[in-house]
């Protein structure tokens, strides 16, 4: 086993009618008592949540920052970091989705940042928050699992790019876990949440076969999970039971636990991040797009591990060529089931050229060698973009 270490400080509370313990979990991270509630386009007031939480609110001095993206935008961020310094703000409560929460970890590390946030996200050398104002959230949409991780993904449209950020400051103290906030999710979203909890595991698991078997057979267990629900939760999102299992499974897709002592991918990812700067294609849709055809790229490395992948998870039988094959072939056939198209064409036409830019991207950052065995380079990222079209 790979030697790691493992610390995630985020308390979850996970269920119906908690949101009468925010006083007490907001009191337990800071005595101050300014509090900034972040939010996006206004879905919070739709369903409740915003009355639900604000009811319990009232012993403290409530800012409100709305506005922020469905893949967080930069310039509005810098707005609420603006509005953290002026009023000085103790602690921020991020209501919404991953978007919401990614977008509070940025503006609680940009906040106390000197000079300009966007060389941290850019990676310049000797660039990094190093403090942050203290954060939890409430969780509205089951899918990314920033809600336990310290992780963000922010976008700058301007320039057409998204960037990744973390870091240990970037946990959030708590997070309330409410399945009911399923029940308003438009079908779309609720797709993409099962995608996106999907591919978080497969990144940490389809590389090569390890000797961790509990981290092996927990990635096979959310992935079953979810194959088994995601399309019920699909059909009726106001089922508490399924809804409640949705959202465990994307907390537990990427809250740290089946990353210990396995090699990682991510690549799928890092690939996807561009399709949404460039074209603005949803997260998990991008994801859905690039992971089939880098599945087939790299498949002789990691195809020990889609056998494993076809015979657990999708009972597949045969030899192990056929196996490995068949299961890329489910994989795609179950994002297809949800509604989600897995080729590039079915979301833009304007796909000329995106393979060679993203190789020049990768190239002019130093992202040369990508995968669990480092042999996603650029060039083969390209390939990998050219044959997803
Ligand atoms: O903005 P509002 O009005 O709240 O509407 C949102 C938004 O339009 C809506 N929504 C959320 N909860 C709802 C709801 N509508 C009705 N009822 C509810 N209960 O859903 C839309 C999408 O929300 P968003 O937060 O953008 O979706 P998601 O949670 O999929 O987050 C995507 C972002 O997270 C990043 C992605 O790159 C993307 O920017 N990721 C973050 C990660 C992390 N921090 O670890 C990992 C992921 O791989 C991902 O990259
Ligand atoms: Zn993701």
């Amino acid at each position: 086993m790979i030697n790691f270490e493992y610390h995630n400080p985020t308390k979850i509370v996970f269920g119906k009618d908690q949101y009468n313990r925010l006083p007490e979990l907001i009191k337990s991270v800071t005595t101050g008592k300014n509090i900034l509630i972040t939010y996006g386009g206004g879905s919070i007031f739709k369903n409740g949540i915003y009355d639900k939480a604000i009811a319990h609110l009232s012993e403290f001095e409530i800012v409100e920052f709305g506005g922020i993206e469905a893949n967080p935008e930069f310039d509005t961020l810098m707005k609420a970091v603006e509005i953290c310094r002026t009023q000085k703000i103790d602690f921020i409560l991020a209501i919404g989705g991953g978007s919401v929460i990614d977008g509070t970890k940025f503006i609680c590390g940009a906040t106390h940042y000197a000079s300009d946030p966007w060389e941290v996200l850019e990676r310049k050398p000797g660039c990094a928050f190093e403090k942050a104002i203290p954060f939890g959230s409430i969780l509205t949409l089951p899918a990314t699992g920033s809600e336990a991780n310290s992780g963000a993904v922010i976008s700058r449209s301007s320039l057409k790019t998204k960037r990744t950020m973390g870091g240990p400051n970037f946990f959030p103290a708590f997070s309330i876990c409410d399945p009911t906030a399923v029940a308003s999710l438009p079908k779309r979203q609720i797709a993409n949440g099962i995608v996106d909890a999907f591919v978080h595991t497969l990144e940490q698991y389809l590389t090569y076969p390890t000797d961790n078997l509990l981290q092996e057979r927990q990635a096979e267990a959310i992935l079953s999970t979810l194959i088994e629900i995601g399309p019920k939760v699909m059909e009726n999102p106001a089922n508490y039971e399924l809804a409640a299992n949705l959202m465990w499974c994307a907390t537990h897709a990427l809250n740290g636990n089946l990353r210990c002592g396995v090699p990682t991918d991510w690549a799928t990812h890092m690939i996807g991040h561009e399709l949404t700067a460039l074209f603005g294609i949803d997260h998990a849709r991008t994801l859905a797009i690039i992971g089939p055809r880098l599945f087939e790229n790299q498949f002789e490395i990691k195809k020990e591990k889609l056998t494993q992948y076809g015979k657990r998870v999708w009972n597949l039988s045969g030899d192990e060529n056929q196996i490995a094959k068949a299961a890329i072939e489910k994989t795609e056939s179950f994002y297809q089931s949800l509604g989600i198209e897995t080729r590039l064409g079915d979301y833009t036409s304007e796909h000329q050229a995106t393979g060679q830019l993203i190789k020049d991207r990768f190239e002019e950052r130093e992202w040369l060698r990508m995968g669990e065995k480092q042999s996603i380079t650029p060039e083969v990222a390209k390939n990998i973009v050219i044959a997803s079209i």
